[in-house]
């Protein structure tokens, strides 16, 4: 199974500055590159609390899976722009039942603990990296864990007057 962690991250490795942070400090080329990405791979898994700082058409045409521990409080809940889903359990129960649907490749998009949850499991495949050329001084990593884990760099790019991707694959 393919997992892409996709994020933007600032120079001191910060997703955000709190929960309510609106992620006003990324430029346009990153929405776009986020957007142009997720809806080739076509299916995102995030976390709870990412699912809740997004806007309902941030969904539209992907497949969503949303991580929480009480699934049952979305019960009922519809999104007109895609397909959301809500999941409970580990990241190895979700790609079980991922495979089973003989779904290959997911976005990972964040925020920190769900994807700290599946680098520890040993999960991502592929990272891509978005630097801001900010520095935010406190706020929520995006990378966690205590593993040595090794990643190879694939390749980087410019993507806006000061902004640079890292992609890296295991
Ligand atoms: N810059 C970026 O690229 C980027 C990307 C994504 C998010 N963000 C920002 O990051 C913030 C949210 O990140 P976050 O780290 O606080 O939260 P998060 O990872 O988005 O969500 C955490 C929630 O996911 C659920 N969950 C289910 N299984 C889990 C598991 N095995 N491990 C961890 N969580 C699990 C839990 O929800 P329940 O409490 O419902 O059980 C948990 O409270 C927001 O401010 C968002 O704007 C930034």
């Amino acid at each position: 199974m393919n997992i892409i962690l996709i994020l933007l991250q600032s120079l001191d490795g910060y997703i955000a500055k709190d929960e309510n942070d609106d992620l006003s400090w990324g430029t346009k080329e990153d929405k776009q590159f986020f957007r142009d990405k997720t809806k080739e791979i076509g299916t995102m898994v995030m976390g709870r609390k990412t699912f809740e700082s997004m806007p309902p058409k941030a969904f539209s045409n992907r497949h969503s899976i949303v991580l929480t521990r009480d699934p049952v409080q979305y019960k009922g809940y519809i999104n007109n722009h895609g397909t959301v889903e809500f999941f409970s359990g580990a990241p190895e129960d979700l790609v079980e039942n991922l495979e089973g649907r003989d779904i290959k490749t997911v976005a990972l998009i964040g925020g920190g603990g769900v994807n700290t949850a599946f680098l520890e499991a040993g999960l991502v495949t592929e990272l891509y990296i978005t630097i801001a050329p900010v520095i935010l001084g406190s706020g929520i990593k995006g990378l966690g864990g205590d593993q040595n884990t090794y990643f190879n760099l694939v390749e980087t790019w410019q993507l806006s007057t000061n902004e640079v991707v890292l992609h890296y694959s295991i």
